[in-house]
């Protein structure tokens, strides 16, 4: 690979990207995502902000200790407790990276940190300069840098590269540029900062004027070599680059770019599917690469034009990005090998402690309906995966309505310790079951969160086809989201209901 036009791929999934509203995961959870972005061969893995709390903490230790291939990395303020934090969190990886950062703009410095410009600077050299003293590898990030003053910016940069940064990431944190002005900006850096080219610039963009992939781009073709990215963008507010984007866009015009990433392209879909699943958080229909929509051809003049040759309508093939999708069904007679094969086939791994309970999973599902498709399958394996350490599991559920008098639920489930609960609740409104249920679970478990919103889609094809509910609900002020599948859309809701009200006891025990 040319290093020149090599672009490094910085993952910033489990920081911030789990800094989304209802997106905060479990260490089990951050080190599942963890695997997965090392088999899809991200150069640098930012694990976490490892100062922000002891659980933070914790999952940056893990990772560090657990992954090896990609740079693992840590956030930190530009003050000693943090930076050693930081660095103590690393401490069992050999291949590690300091990101330490402090805000730039006027905006910033007036109205959150109270600071003048030479503090700023100050701490921009002391930050990195004790980063240093940990480790080699040193990023710095002038937070808020599209907003501020350019010469005073490039004061900044030529301190931390003084200090002896090896990354500059230029952060456009409120995702307020637009391409042709940053990419400007990182050729002003570039020229004028001195030994910037000791340095690898990097680009950090937030979405929200739906511009932070051009504005990645646009900051590459300028001279950057690393790109700050989350998978399916995940993160505050609008989210951040897509690595999905961002990669195949280098990939498909590679004539027009000549960059070069160390994806597996292969990999993107079923680690899409994998954080989805894991925060709740779904992937529109519509998103680019890897949305269910974005290889579909509805109308019959694109139909007509792919059944000749597919490159009339298709830039990208379904399985450069890890959609493998065919026709075959399996069903109630399909073995274990038929069964694993094809999980295979769909980008998948399950190790034997998984291969079981997915196998019985499949088996149960099959007995209530007649055909499992790729994205029945999908759903199994992704539960399986996902399914871990949950305080509370759904034992039974019976519910009956009418229409003239409500709707009443029975339900049963069992705690972590394997105790089992229950409750008939009678609802005399009439909203219906899944409200029953929902009252049902929160007289079980003592949780009585505000519900927000709850969406149910189809997964597959076929009258019997399993229904998907998701939940998102506010619990104490922090948002939650969970999800559920099922043949029967009111077990749908009670498991949506379950995974939240289990996110939000997980995230209690983690904060004690
Ligand atoms: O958006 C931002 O400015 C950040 C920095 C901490 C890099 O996330
Ligand atoms: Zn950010």
């Amino acid at each position: 690979m040319n290093q020149d036009n090599k672009v490094i791929i910085f993952d910033t999934t489990l920081r911030d990207g789990e800094q989304a509203p209802g997106c905060s995961m479990t260490l089990g959870e951050k080190l599942k995502i963890a695997h997965a972005l090392k088999e899809l061969n991200v150069d640098v893995i930012e694990a976490g902000f490892a100062a922000a709390s002891p659980g933070d903490f914790e999952s940056v230790k893990a990772i560090a200790s657990e992954i090896d291939g990609p740079t693992i990395c840590t956030l930190a303020r530009c003050n000693e407790r943090d930076i050693e934090q930081a660095s103590l969190a690393l401490e069992p990886t050999s291949n590690k990276r300091i990101h330490v950062f402090v805000a730039t703009s006027e905006i910033h410095l007036k109205h959150k940190l109270n600071m003048a410009k030479e503090e700023v600077l100050k701490a921009a050299f002391e930050g990195v300069k004790m980063a240093k003293s940990f480790c080699d590898d040193v990023e710095f990030s002038p937070e808020d840098a599209s907003r501020t003053d350019h010469d005073f910016l490039t004061e900044v940069v030529n301190a931390a590269i003084d200090a002896g940064a090896t990354t500059i990431n230029i952060p456009d944190t409120v995702g307020y540029t637009i391409p042709y002005e940053f990419g400007e900006l990182f050729q002003h850096l570039i020229s004028n900062c001195k030994n910037s080219d000791k340095v690898i610039f990097s680009v950090h963009c937030h979405d929200d004027l739906g511009l932070s992939v051009a504005n990645s781009l646009a900051a590459l073709e300028s001279g950057a070599r690393q790109v700050e990215c989350t998978i399916n963008g995940i993160g505050e507010r609008a989210g951040n680059t897509s690595l999905e984007e961002i990669t195949m866009a280098i990939k498909t015009r590679k004539e027009y770019f000549d960059f070069q990433t160390s994806i597996d392209s292969t990999k993107l879909y079923p680690t899409s599917r994998l954080v989805s699943s894991i925060t709740g958080m779904h992937v529109p229909r519509n998103k680019a690469i890897v949305g269910d929509n974005a290889f579909a051809h509805e109308a019959g003049i694109h139909q007509h034009g792919m059944l000749r040759h597919a490159s009339t309508y298709e830039i990208m093939k379904p399985q450069d990005v890890g959609i493998a999708r065919s026709n075959l069904v399996l069903g109630k007679h399909s073995g274990r090998h038929a069964f694993l094969d094809r999980v295979k086939e769909l980008g998948f791994e399950l190790d034997e402690g998984n291969l079981n309970p997915a196998f019985k999973e499949f088996k149960k599902l099959a007995d209530r309906k007649k055909d499992i498709f790729d994205s029945d399958i999908e759903a199994i394996v992704l539960n399986t995966k996902t399914a871990n350490m949950s305080t509370w599991e759904l034992v039974d559920l019976e519910t009956s309505s009418g229409s003239s008098w409500g709707a009443q639920a029975s339900v049963k489930l069992k705690n972590i310790n394997g105790t089992i609960k229950d409750t008939k609740e009678s609802i005399s409104s009439k909203n219906g079951p899944i409200e029953s249920v929902f009252k049902a679970i929160e007289n079980i478990t003592g949780y009585n969160p505000k519900l927000i919103n709850f969406e149910i889609h189809s997964v597959s094809m076929g009258d019997d086809a399993q229904g998907e509910v998701t939940v998102t609900v506010n619990y104490e002020g922090q948002d939650y989201r969970g999800h559920g599948i099922s043949t029967d859309i009111i077990e749908s809701g009670a498991l949506a209901y379950l995974e939240v009200i289990n996110r939000i006891d997980r995230n209690k025990n983690k904060n004690n």
